[in-house]
C-alpha cells in the first residue's frame, strides 16, 4: 500500500533541465553551463551533494522563472562532476527520490526549493507480481525492437520487484515526448504508474513493429533500386567503352528508317515506335520486344527489286537447259512469262503444279527463277493448319514472330522473287483459323497489294512477287484457292523420258556432288535402264536419282582408297554390286491368270499405280464385305457393281438368287494407300463375274472406269498417270471408257506404241477383253455344294449389304 508518511525537506540547491526528465534510479550525465544553474550546483557540492532536478516547461527559455517549471521532479545525488575548459561543467547525477515542489526561492542567484518527498514502497501482492512479470516482458520485447538499447544491460536493469522502481527505470529508457514522461513522474502510485508504463509500452512496440516491416521493406526496394541502377550504369559505361552508346544506335535506326524505302504509314509507324524505344530504360523486357519489331520492319525488302530478266528467248532457253521433257509445261510457263509482261495484274495469275512426288515442280520453279532473274524462296505448308503460321502472332504474345510469308520474304531480300509455297495440297484446317483464307489473301492479286502480317501489323505490298504452287493432288484444295490459279499436270516420266533425265541431268549432278569426274564413272544405257526397272517404282526420278547418288558415293570411297585414275563403267551386270539384289523383280505381265483377280489402275498422290483387286466367295448370308482401305464413292461403286451382276444373273449362268447362301468379300490390296473415286467400278465387277463364274482374269490386261447398274461404263480421270503405270509395270492391254478417248493426245507415243488400249462402253465388252475364256450361259452355280443346301429352302431374303 501507498505510505501515507511524509517527509519535507528545506531549501535545497534547485536546477531547472530541459528537454529530459530525470527519473529516480537513473544515471544521467549532463552539462551545465546556465550561471543560475551552476551556482546551485556548486552550493550543493559544498554540502550534502543533493540537488533537486526539475524539468522547466519550455526548453528553449533561457531563464526559466519558477511557474515555467513543473512542480513535480526528482532530488538526485551528484556523482561526479568535471569543469570543462570552455567553463562549463559536465556532471552526472543519480536519481534518488521524487520530490514535490512546496516553495521555490530565488535569491542569491539560484533557485532554492522547499521539498515533500514523494514515498516509493508498497507492499507486493499477487496482482502486482502478474504486472511485474507483464511489463518485465512487455520491455524485453520493446528492447529487442529498439535497436537503441543494449540487450543486457536493460534486461539486467528491470529484474527488480518493486513496481515503483521497475517503472522508473522503464520510463527513464523509453524515447518518450518530454510531456508524457513527466506525466509518468508525476504519476505518484507506483502500480498506477506501472499499468501506464505497461499501456505505453504496448503502442510502442506496435509503432516499432510497423517501423520493422516498413523498414525492411524499404530496404529491400532500396537494394534493388540500386543494383538495377549500379548494373545499368556499368552497362552504359561498358558499351560506351565499346563504342556503341545508346544514342548511336537510336540515330542509327532513323538513318535506316528513313532509306528503307517504306511507305508513307509504315515509315510513320516505325518513327513512333523508334520515339517509344527511346523513351525505354535500355535493358528492360519491352525495350528488347521493341527492338526486335523495328528490326523486322527494317530486314523485310520494302523496294530492293531484281533487276527482271524480260527476254523470252533467254528465259526458254534456261527451262530448256534444266528440264528435260515437258514440252507442254515449258510451253505454257513462257506463254506465262509473256502475259505477265504485257498485261499488269492478269487474273488467276498464279502458276500451280500439280504431280506426283519427283516430278520436277519444285525444280521447275527454281528454273522459273533463274529465268527470269527474281530470287528464289519456297516455304513447304504440308502439316500447316494454323493461321498464324502464315500470318504470325500479334506482338503482344510472347516469342510472337511474323509469319512464313514476311520471313521469307525477308530471306529474298528483294520485292519481287519467285515464291514457291510447296504442298498447298496438305494443308489442313482446325479452331486455330483456317490457314488457306490467309493464303487466299497472299494470293489474289487484288488483295495481296496489301498483305498484313499480325505482328509487322502494317500493310506490306506483296503484289510484285511471283507466287507458285506445287501439290500433289488438287481435290484437297479448297476450291476459292484453286480458282486463284492456273493448273499445270505434270503427270510422270516414261521410261524412256527418265532414261534421258537421267544421262542429261542426274548422273552428271550426283557425280559432281560426288565430287568424280567422267573419267571415273560412266553409265551406259542399259545400266541406266536396269535401274529405272528393278530399282524404282515411281512416276518422277526422286528416287532414281538417289539410288544413282548412292552409287556415286560408293564410287568416292573406291576413288580414294585407288586412287584418281579409277575407272568404272556402270551396267546391269555390276549394279547389284553397289545397290545389292533388285528390289522390283514382279512385273505384272509376268503373273498367272487367277480366278477372282482382277488389275486395276489408280491415281494416288504419288502418281498412277497398278492395283490387283480379289474377289472371294465364301458360303454366308449375302454380305458383301469390302477391304483395304477404301473411301466411300469406292465403296459405293462396289455396291454398284454388285447390283449389276445381280441384275445378270442368266447371262452369268447363275441361279437367280445365288447370292443369298454366299458372302463376298472384295479386297484391294496395298493397304496403307487409301484409294478412293469411282473409277475401280469395273475392276471390282470383272472380279466378282470372276469368282462367280470361275473363269479366270487375264493378267496382262489391266482396266479403269466406273460402272453404272445397268452396266454402262463412264469416263475417269487421271488417264495419264494410269497409262504410265500400266506401262512402268509392263501391262500390254489397258481397257478404257470410250468417253476417255479424247485424252489420248497427251499420251506419249512410246506409251501408246507399247499398250493395246480398248476402249469401251460397257461391262460386257470389259468381260469380253479382261476373262480368259467367253462366258458361257449354260454354267450353274458356281459353289455346287452351296446350291445343294438351299435348293428348295425358302428363306428370307436378307439382301445384299455390307
Ligand atoms: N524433267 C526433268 N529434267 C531434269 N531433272 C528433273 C526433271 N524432272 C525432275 N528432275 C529432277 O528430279 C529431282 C526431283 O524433282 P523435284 O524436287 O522438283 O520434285 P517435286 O515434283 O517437287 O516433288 P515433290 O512433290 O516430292 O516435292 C530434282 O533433282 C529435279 O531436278
Ligand atoms: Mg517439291
Amino acid at each position: 500500500m501507498f505510505s501515507k508518511e511524509k517527509q519535507e525537506l528545506k531549501r535545497v540547491p534547485m536546477m531547472p533541465v530541459r528537454d529530459m526528465v530525470i527519473f529516480p534510479q537513473m544515471m544521467t550525465p549532463f552539462i551545465v553551463g546556465r550561471e543560475a544553474s551552476v551556482r546551485a550546483l556548486e552550493e550543493a557540492l559544498a554540502g550534502d551533494k543533493r540537488i533537486f532536478l526539475a524539468t522547466q516547461h519550455d526548453a528553449s527559455v533561457d531563464d526559466p522563472k519558477p511557474e515555467e517549471i513543473y512542480t513535480v521532479g526528482t532530488l538526485a545525488n551528484i556523482v561526479q562532476s568535471v569543469k570543462l575548459p570552455d567553463g562549463n561543467i559536465k556532471v552526472l547525477v543519480e536519481g534518488a527520490e521524487r520530490a514535490k515542489v512546496v516553495q521555490i526561492t530565488t535569491d542569491e542567484g539560484c533557485f532554492r526549493a522547499n521539498l515533500r518527498l514523494v514515498p516509493s514502497k508498497i507492499e507486493g501482492t499477487p496482482q502486482t507480481e502478474q504486472l511485474i512479470s507483464r511489463v518485465s516482458n512487455l520491455f524485453e520485447q520493446y528492447v529487442k525492437l529498439s535497436q537503441s538499447l543494449n540487450y543486457d544491460t536493460m534486461i539486467a536493469a528491470v529484474r527488480v520487484d518493486d513496481p515503483g522502481k521497475l517503472s522508473d527505470t522503464i520510463a527513464a529508457n523509453l524515447t518518450l515526448p518530454v510531456e508524457d514522461k513527466q506525466e509518468l513522474l508525476e504519476t505518484f502510485d507506483p502500480v498506477a504508474r506501472l499499468n501506464r508504463v505497461a499501456e505505453i509500452l504496448e503502442v510502442e512496440i506496435d509503432k516499432l513493429n510497423v517501423d520493422r516491416n516498413i523498414n525492411s521493406r524499404v530496404k529491400r526496394q532500396m537494394e534493388r533500386a540500386q543494383k538495377e541502377y549500379y548494373l545499368n550504369e556499368k552497362l552504359k559505361a561498358i558499351q560506351k567503352e565499346l563504342g556503341r552508346g545508346e544514342k548511336n544506335e537510336i540515330d542509327e535506326l532513323k538513318k535506316k528508317i528513313d532509306t528503307a524505302g517504306m511507305s508513307k504509314d509504315v515509315k510513320e509507324k516505325a518513327v513512333q515506335e523508334l520515339k517509344r524505344l527511346e523513351m525505354m530504360p535500355p535493358m528492360s523486357a519491352e525495350s528488347t520486344v521493341s527492338r526486335n519489331y523495328l528490326d523486322w520492319l527494317l530486314a523485310v525488302p520494302w523496294k530492293k527489286k531484281s533487276k527482271e530478266i524480260r527476254d523470252i528467248d533467254v528465259a526458254e532457253r534456261t527451262l530448256e537447259e534444266d528440264h528435260h521433257g515437258l514440252d507442254k509445261i515449258k510451253e505454257r510457263i513462257l506463254e506465262y512469262l509473256a502475259v505477265r509482261q504485257l498485261v499488269k495484274n492478269p487474273r488467276g495469275s498464279i502458276l500451280c503444279f500439280v504431280g506426283p512426288p519427283g516430278v520436277g515442280k519444285t525444280s521447275l520453279a527454281m528454273s522459273i527463277g533463274r529465268a527470269t532473274g527474281r530470287k528464289f524462296v519456297r516455304v513447304s505448308l504440308g502439316g500447316v493448319r494454323d493461321e498464324a503460321e502464315i500470318r504470325g502472332h500479334r506482338r503482344t504474345y510472347i516469342g510472337a514472330l511474323p509469319g512464313q510469308i514476311i520471313q521469307m520474304m525477308k530471306k529474298a531480300g528483294t520485292v519481287n522473287p519467285v515464291f514457291v509455297l510447296d504442298e498447298v495440297d496438305k494443308m489442313s484446317m482446325d479452331f486455330r483459323g483456317d490457314p488457306s483464307a490467309a493464303l487466299m489473301e497472299v494470293l489474289d492479286p487484288e488483295l495481296n497489294c496489301a498483305f498484313t502480317d499480325h505482328y509487322l501489323d502494317v500493310e506490306y505490298d506483296l503484289s510484285k512477287v511471283m507466287f507458285i504452287c506445287t501439290a500433289n493432288v488438287l481435290h484437297t484444295i479448297p476450291q476459292p484457292l484453286q480458282d486463284r490459279m492456273e493448273i499445270l499436270r505434270l503427270a510422270g516420266y516414261t521410261e524412256m523420258e527418265k532414261l534421258q533425265i537421267a544421262k542429261r541431268f542426274l548422273v552428271k549432278k550426283q557425280r559432281e556432288a560426288a565430287g568424280l569426274t567422267e573419267e571415273n564413272l560412266t553409265f551406259i544405257d542399259d545400266g541406266i535402264t536396269h535401274l529405272i526397272r528393278h530399282y524404282t517404282h515411281e512416276a518422277g526420278v526422286r528416287n532414281l536419282e538417289r539410288e544413282i547418288g548412292s552409287i556415286c558415293r560408293k564410287l568416292a570411297r573406291k576413288v580414294v582408297k585407288e586412287g584418281r585414275d579409277f575407272k568404272i563403267e556402270i551396267t546391269p551386270a555390276n549394279i547389284n554390286d553397289f545397290l545389292g539384289v533388285i528390289r522390283f523383280r514382279e512385273i505384272w505381265a509376268e503373273k498367272h491368270n487367277e480366278v477372282g483377280l482382277a488389275t486395276g489402275l489408280a491415281w494416288t498422290e504419288v502418281g498412277g499405280q497398278v492395283l490387283g483387286t480379289e474377289a472371294q466367295l465364301m458360303e454366308g448370308k449375302g454380305r458383301l464385305t469390302l477391304t483395304g482401305k477404301l473411301g466411300d464413292v469406292m465403296q459405293e461403286s462396289a455396291q454398284a457393281a454388285m447390283s449389276y451382276v445381280r441384275s445378270r444373273t442368266s447371262q452369268f449362268g447363275l441361279p437367280k438368287d445365288f447370292y443369298r447362301h454366299l458372302d463376298i468379300h472384295v479386297h484391294v490390296p496395298e493397304g496403307a494407300i487409301p484409294k478412293d473415286g469411282p473409277s475401280a467400278g469395273i475392276t471390282i465387277g470383272t472380279a466378282i463375274v470372276s469368282a462367280l463364274t470361275r473363269i479366270p482374269v487375264r493378267c496382262d490386261v489391266a482396266m479403269t472406269g466406273e460402272i453404272t447398274l445397268r452396266g454402262k461404263v463412264l469416263p475417269i480421270g487421271g488417264v495419264k498417270e494410269k497409262l504410265l503405270a500400266a506401262h512402268r509395270m509392263g501391262l500390254r492391254t489397258v481397257v478404257l471408257p470410250k468417253d476417255n478417248e479424247k485424252d489420248l493426245a497427251e499420251i506419249p507415243p512410246e506409251v501408246q506404241s507399247t499398250l493395246a488400249l480398248k476402249f469401251v462402253e460397257t461391262m460386257d465388252e470389259v468381260l469380253q477383253f479382261a476373262l480368259e475364256r467367253p462366258l458361257e450361259p449354260a454354267v450353274v452355280s458356281p459353289v455346287p455344294e452351296v446350291a445343294a443346301k438351299y435348293e428348295g429352302e425358302i428363306e428370307k431374303d436378307q439382301g445384299l449389304t455390307n
